[in-house]
């Protein structure tokens, strides 16, 4: 099933002549026929490469395990087998239930504070510790494990080093500066007392439309297989490691287990329709190293693989990973993903446990889980053998860990050595990467840069630690948080300056590129925003609209004669043509992180005008032509200017203007629906609803008047001016959407309103095929927009069918009323929350 229609973006071809279309390919491709009768999606082991998992055999470890096994109760077993999100778990439930795991999701944090400060994160893993290893109700106490997504150093933690996200460490082509990120990230995750990283991503991207495409090292699965084993490494030590945490390591976890970068059209967690050779072949081989490796855990996707949901997928789980692939750690699945296994619910899954998974990732729905694998197992439902198994999976990489001996987490080596946290050589390590990772792909002799000059710094990523980190920093899509949160990191601008400042010159911070100083040079930074997951899910390759104001900016420095470097922050290659042809000079510095410094250690040269550090950073995937992936490649795979490459001419590249974001997740804007949705009018019950179209319009028998505002665009709103009685504006869409992963999360339905005369009365609503729910709020008067937000999960709880759309927004007004919507999207940022009610 689609999650998302996409919207398509409206082109006009300008220079390029006849350019294809750019609308998304919209269509499902049909699943190819099975061979040999199978089915679709069911793999075949024996074409699968058989590896060797090299952790050896411990016949003592083995032995414990035996006798754990016999000594533990049914309800102990099942809580191994159970993981909880810190949000939604206390030590006295994980005493309780045995519970086997927690994590912290990107929007968690001990007491609830996302940005709780290090020693509450060493405080919170030694009383869930205490809780698991108590045995005073007679329990055998196995001491739990804690998992964290420390995706680009110890990110969830305020002060650890960040560094480049994996597309950047991609760019670098170097396995060893990788193997050194990984022995950085696992020292500063044990100063707080973790023991787990749900880390590294593996996927290997082949559509960057995907929100995750960034947390791939590359579209190559050559590239991505050569840093796992190094990535692993760092982070656990070797294979022969038989006490992980009595040295500075972790274990790790490659994910998403698997094709995650595989689905058609890169929609996250959608379905890969590839046939089993392309499976094997692009995404399974990345799984050669880290198994070689020893990994401890995989984590599987939230995709499907031909239709079929990989959590329920024993065919891969089990005989390819397991047996074929002999992987010997255990297998955890992703947030609440076995809700998606067809004949599931987030509440009960037995098939997940059947098809591989050794560890459920629930939640917050890690009680009924726990209950409902228990009653299945009592019943003989879900064989006893299986439960076994995976408790002994779980208890060998405890084992593994040395997890029995290490004690509470702040007796362990490492814990509360606050000092690690950013500590100044790991920001070296990082700083490097930074220097290593940037793409020159366009050099007209500006670059590098003299450090005695006049330097203006420009563009709204400049000064922005939060932007050049992207998402899962600090929170979950990376936003929400500024400079401040950022204790010893260095932004892109702070780093220019000190070294523009060293050599003797200066440098002003100039969002918009004004001054009063003739500069030398600008550097222009602009590029994409913050994003995780399905929230970073595009119809194009083109760069949102509202994120090209610098282009302005870039053009009146170049009007007046100003040499413009353009350095783009940005997770995935996009169709930047303007910026390209304008700016003398164009660097991808992807996302680089909390060490900007590194961005002058490049760009900045000596006095006598030599670089200090050379380009070396290589394209890790192509950089497109236009927007539309089918219309063929800019800068192929592997390609990067260095300083010692001779200045060429530049012969303009094709520039179309991009006037519509293709974030699939924006609903109403410019004025506009998503394209194949409608804007309606309607009434009580009965009352025939009205298409708006054009403006002005009238609807519900002159009840109601339609006009265009100004909202950020000429004409970007619609205004509504309501006699009285009861009215609704509504959004249908022609293809129901399905958001049950939205609502899963924080996820909210926001809109944007402003309010001449307020209602008597207001509500929010959606409806879908079998449901509508509704919230009332309070509309209020205001001369200012407001961006009201209320969590999908409200309005699920109130009864609309979140599964399948069909009226995504439902604003009911009663009495006279007269105001305007600017915009309807999903997202987190509301200004003004609705409250659940
Ligand atoms: C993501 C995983 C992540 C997990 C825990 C999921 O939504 O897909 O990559 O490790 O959440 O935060
Ligand atoms: C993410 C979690 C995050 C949550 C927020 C999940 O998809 O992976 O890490 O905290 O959504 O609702």
């Amino acid at each position: 099933m689609i999650s998302f229609r996409a919207t398509s973006i409206a082109v006009t071809a300008a220079l390029l002549a006849g350019c294809a279309a750019v609308p998304a390919d919209m269509e499902l491709r049909q699943p190819p026929l099975a061979d040999g009768g199978d089915g679709p999606g069911i793999a075949h082991p024996e074409i699968w490469p058989a590896y060797d998992y090299p952790v050896p055999a411990n016949p003592q470890a083995e032995q414990r395990i035996a006798d754990l096994l016999n000594r533990m109760t049914l309800e102990e077993k099942i809580g191994q087998l159970v993981q909880a999100d810190l949000c939604c778990v206390t030590p006295e439930d994980v005493r309780r239930y045995n519970l086997g795991s927690i994590l912290v999701g990107g929007n968690s944090g001990p007491g609830g504070d996302d940005l709780a400060p290090a020693p509450e994160w060493l405080k919170a893993a030694d009383e869930f510790y205490l809780a698991s290893v108590d045995r005073s109700d007679g329990g055998v106490g196995v001491p739990l494990v804690w998992g964290t997504d420390a995706v680009h150093g110890h990110s969830n933690i305020v002060g650890a080093t960040i560094f480049p996200h994996n597309i950047g460490l991609g760019a670098m082509r170097d396995p060893s500066l990788v193997e050194k990120i990984g022995a950085v990230t696992a020292k500063e995750i044990r100063v707080t007392g973790q023991e787990w990283t749900f880390a590294p991503t593996v996927a290997v991207p082949q559509d960057f439309r995907w929100g995750r495409a960034y947390e791939g090292y590359s579209s190559d699965p050559e590239l991505v297989a050569s840093y796992v084993g190094a990535m692993v490494r760092g982070l656990q030590g070797p294979p022969t490691n038989d006490n992980l945490l009595a040295g500075p390591h972790v274990i790790a976890s490659t994910k998403h287990f698997l094709a995650d970068g595989g689905t058609d059209r890169g929609v996250d967690q959608g379905d890969s329709s590839i046939d089993e050779e392309t499976l094997r072949d692009i995404h399974g081989l990345p799984y050669g190293p880290a198994i070689g490796e020893g990994v401890a855990t995989v984590m599987v996707s939230f995709s499907s693989w031909q239709g079929r949901k990989m959590t329920g997928n024993r065919s891969l789980v089990t005989d390819v990973l397991k047996d074929r692939m002999d992987f010997g750690g255990f297998v955890v699945s992703d947030w609440n993903a076995h809700g998606q296994v067809e004949g599931c619910t987030n509440e009960s899954c037995p098939e997940a446990l059947t098809a591989g998974i050794d560890m459920y990732m629930a939640p917050d729905t890690w009680k009924p889980i726990y209950e409902d694998l228990l009653a299945r197992a009592r019943s003989g439902e879900v064989s006893m053998e299986r439960i076994d198994e995976a408790v002994a999976r779980i208890l060998r990489v405890k084992m593994r860990l040395g997890l029995f001996e290490a004690g509470k987490p702040s007796d362990r080596p490492l814990s509360g050595d606050y000092d690690l946290l950013g500590a100044p050589e790991h920001r070296e390590v990082a700083r490097q990467a930074v220097r290593q990772s940037m793409v020159l792909l366009k050099n007209q002799g500006v670059l590098p840069l003299r450090p005695g000059g006049r330097l203006l710094v420009a563009g709204d990523g400049a000064d922005d630690i939060a932007r050049q980190s992207g998402g899962w920093t600090l929170s979950w899509q990376g936003t929400g948080i500024d400079n401040s949160d950022f204790p010893g990191a260095t932004s892109i601008f702070s780093g220019l300056k000190q070294t523009v400042e060293a050599g003797g010159g200066t440098a002003q911070l100039s969002p918009d590129g004004s001054f009063s100083e003739r500069p030398d040079a600008a550097i222009v930074v602009f590029g994409e925003k913050p994003y995780s997951e399905f929230q970073g899910d595009r119809a194009t390759l083109a760069l949102d609209p509202e994120l090209t104001a610098p282009y302005e900016t870039m053009r009146k420095l170049k009007a007046q004669g100003i040499p413009v470097v353009a350095l783009m922050l940005t997770g995935r290659p996009l169709y930047v043509n303007p910026a390209l042809n304008m700016a003398d000079a164009f660097v991808v510095a992807w996302l680089p992180g909390s060490e900007g410094g590194g961005v002058a250690d490049v760009l900045v040269g000596n006095a006598a005008g030599q670089p200090r550090h050379g380009f070396t950073g290589k394209l890790p995937a192509a950089w497109p032509q236009t927007p539309a992936m089918e219309d063929g490649v800019l800068f192929p795979f592997g390609y990067g200017l260095t300083y010692g490459t001779a200045a060429q001419g530049w012969t303009p590249l094709p520039e179309i203007a991009v006037t519509e974001t293709s974030d699939t997740r924006s609903w109403f804007t410019a004025g506009s629906p998503a394209s194949g949705w409608s804007l309606l009018v309607g009434g009580e019950e009965g009352d025939v609803q009205t298409r708006v179209t054009t403006v002005p319009a009238e609807a519900l028998r002159g009840r109601v008047r339609v006009t265009a505002t100004d909202y950020l665009v000429q004409e970007g709103g619609r205004r509504f001016t309501i006699a009285d009685g009861d009215a609704s504006v509504l959004l249908r869409n022609f293809e129901p959407v399905n958001v049950d992963r939205e609502t899963n999360g924080d996820v909210k339905l926001l809109f944007t309103l402003r309010v001449w005369d307020a209602p008597d009365s207001a509500s929010i609503g959606a409806g879908g095929e079998s449901g509508r729910g509704a919230v009332s709020f309070d509309m209020q008067q205001s001369s200012e927009w407001r961006r009201y937000g209320i969590p999908l999960k409200c309005l699920r709880a109130q009864g609309a069918d979140v599964t399948e759309l069909t009226l995504p927004f439902i604003l009911r007004t009663q009495g006279t009323a007269d105001y305007a919507l600017g915009e309807v999207r999903l997202g987190t940022d509301a200004e003004v929350d609705v409250p659940c009610s």
